[in-house]
């Protein structure tokens, strides 16, 4: 059975307001392997750690995304809706700081992750590429490529994968930038997909856990064909349990202390 990776999803997302750099911080101060961060535009064009189409649940402004441009963006509170986000009860000072609960872009999470000091892998969710006409794509790999990250090599400190549920998104990553390796997310079993062949390149299988539970081979037979699994998101003991024993290569948590807790880490 491989070790698995442990990826804090959205950051260490039950304790801290997501998608922060308060979140994404304490994630490394966990001993996370890797974060996830799913990526949007803004009006203007730049690439923005939020999850939801709209600003709404996630912080004080409303309406979508990208109708704001970065400055406006940049006005707003990302962290006072979660209590992790103004409780001063956590051991962390993070949140006292509302640079931290600001709005983070796409650079200011690499910049974050190089000053690390650390090796990080970052798995980054590209967001409605069907909707932008594969600007998401093609601004993430101009941005890469600024890093000197769409070239990867086993010394880099960021390690970056990019992960989408559309097939078309995992094409244009491949057609972009084809060393940057690539996960193809599914919720259920995706018409056509051919486990000992996945589409496009992708490396990386990544499975809900729910669909584990209704298909306890689905982890051996991608396994088995050459592919990586990583399961998203890992959060209750039972669905850890469930992972484990699947033998995955990598696991997605908002709970990143609980998953390395439970690995002996
Ligand atoms: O890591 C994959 C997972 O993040 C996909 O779902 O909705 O949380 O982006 P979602
Ligand atoms: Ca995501």
């Amino acid at each position: 059975m491989p070790e698995p990776l442990v990826f804090a999803h959205r950051g260490s997302s039950a304790a801290l307001p997501e998608h922060t750099l308060a979140a994404y911080l304490q994630a490394l101060d966990e001993g996370a392997d890797g974060l996830e961060c799913d990526v949007r535009l803004t009006r203007d064009g730049h690439l923005v750690c939020v999850h939801d189409r709209r600003l709404d649940r996630t912080s004080n402004g409303r309406g979508r995304v990208s109708a704001h441009t970065l400055a406006q963006l940049d006005q707003l509170d990302f962290g006072s809706w979660h209590p992790g986000g103004t409780s001063d009860d956590l051991t962390t000072d993070v949140p006292a700081d509302p640079d931290r609960t600001r709005l983070l872009t796409l650079e200011r999470l690499l910049a974050a992750v190089r000053d690390s000091g650390r090796t990080v892998r970052l798995l980054i969710e590209t967001k409605h590429p069907t909707r932008y006409g594969g600007d998401v794509e093609r601004r993430l790999v101009a941005l890469l490529r600024q890093h000197g990250l769409a070239d990867p090599r086993e010394s880099d400190p960021v390690q970056v994968t990019v992960m989408s549920f559309s097939p078309l998104a995992v094409r244009r990553m491949r057609e972009l930038a084809p060393r940057v390796p690539t996960v193809l997310l599914f919720e259920v079993i995706p018409r056509g997909l051919r486990l000992t062949r996945l589409p496009f390149g992708a490396r990386i299988a990544g499975p809900g856990v729910n669909l584990l539970r209704a298909r306890p081979q689905l982890v051996p037979a991608l396994r088995a064909a050459g592919n990586q699994v990583y399961v998203w998101t890992v959060n209750e003991p039972d669905d850890l349990d469930l992972t484990l024993e699947a033998g995955v290569d990598g696991i997605i948590t908002d709970r990143p202390a609980l998953v390395l807790q439970r690995l002996g880490r």
